[in-house]
């Protein structure tokens, strides 16, 4: 699909509905952040990108031992940053920034992590690569994704019409299995898939993926 507005400026004005709007399955992401707690070790340097307002990476810092939680909006960082204060969280810095060009140097985070966001970059594969580069030998990457070609196909008539009148950003229609072929383009091993929805069927993809530890170039 092609985006039909400028995405930047679409989530910033987006983000006081977002951060005002309830998490739509509780249960489903509750589980998403028990098992991301259980997998992120409490000294891992962590890199979250398209955090929104913050909700996730808040609730996830006391589980690790730093983490930089980025979003291309400024708007929603605005936001994130305001409840830095009441979560009482030490180790977590918001910065402005898209997910396939955060600064900082290679190799410097255990973890990256991106709910709710790849369906929304149409550079996925040049982004994956980044984020891999990102990542030390080892470092795993943790993401939800809905994949809306598993959902209603009603869905592919009504994202354009959206996009044509500024309400919707621009968004992939992929599988999982897609979404898995891409990951692992980018250099990754995918260890664990699981859909944690409470509905019986949940079309958003939970994995993790491993930047291997061996990078040596392989002999013929
Ligand atoms: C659906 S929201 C998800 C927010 C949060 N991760 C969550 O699960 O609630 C998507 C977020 O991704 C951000 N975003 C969209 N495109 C992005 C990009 N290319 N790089 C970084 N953030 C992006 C938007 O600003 C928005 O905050």
């Amino acid at each position: 699909m092609v985006s039909t507005t400028d995405d930047t400026q679409f989530w910033d004005k987006a983000a006081r509905k977002y951060a005002a709007a309830p998490i739509k399955d509780t249960i489903g992401y509750e589980r998403t952040i028990e098992r991301t707690r259980e997998i992120l070790g409490a000294t891992d340097t962590v890199l979250e990108v398209g955090c929104g307002t913050g909700t996730t990476a808040l609730k996830l810092a006391p589980a690790v031992g730093r983490l930089i939680a980025t979003d291309v909006s400024s708007e929603m960082i605005a936001i994130a940053r305001g409840k830095v204060a009441t979560a009482g969280c030490t180790n977590v810095d918001f910065a402005v920034a898209a997910a396939g060009d955060v600064p900082g140097p290679d190799a410097a985070y255990n973890a990256v992590l991106a709910f709710n966001l790849l369906h929304l970059i149409p550079a996925r594969p040049s982004t994956l690569s980044s984020l891999h580069r990102r990542l030390k030998p080892g470092g795993l990457f943790i993401s939800k994704t809905p994949c809306l070609s598993e959902m209603n196909p009603l869905i592919r008539y009504a994202i354009p019409i959206a996009q044509f009148a500024g309400k919707a950003p621009y968004v992939s229609c992929f599988s999982a299995a897609e979404l898995e072929g891409e990951i692992e383009a980018a250099g990754f091993t995918i260890i664990e898939r699981a859909r944690h929805g409470s509905t019986r069927k949940d079309a958003r993809i939970f994995l993790v993926a491993q930047k291997p530890t061996d990078q040596s170039p392989k002999r013929g």
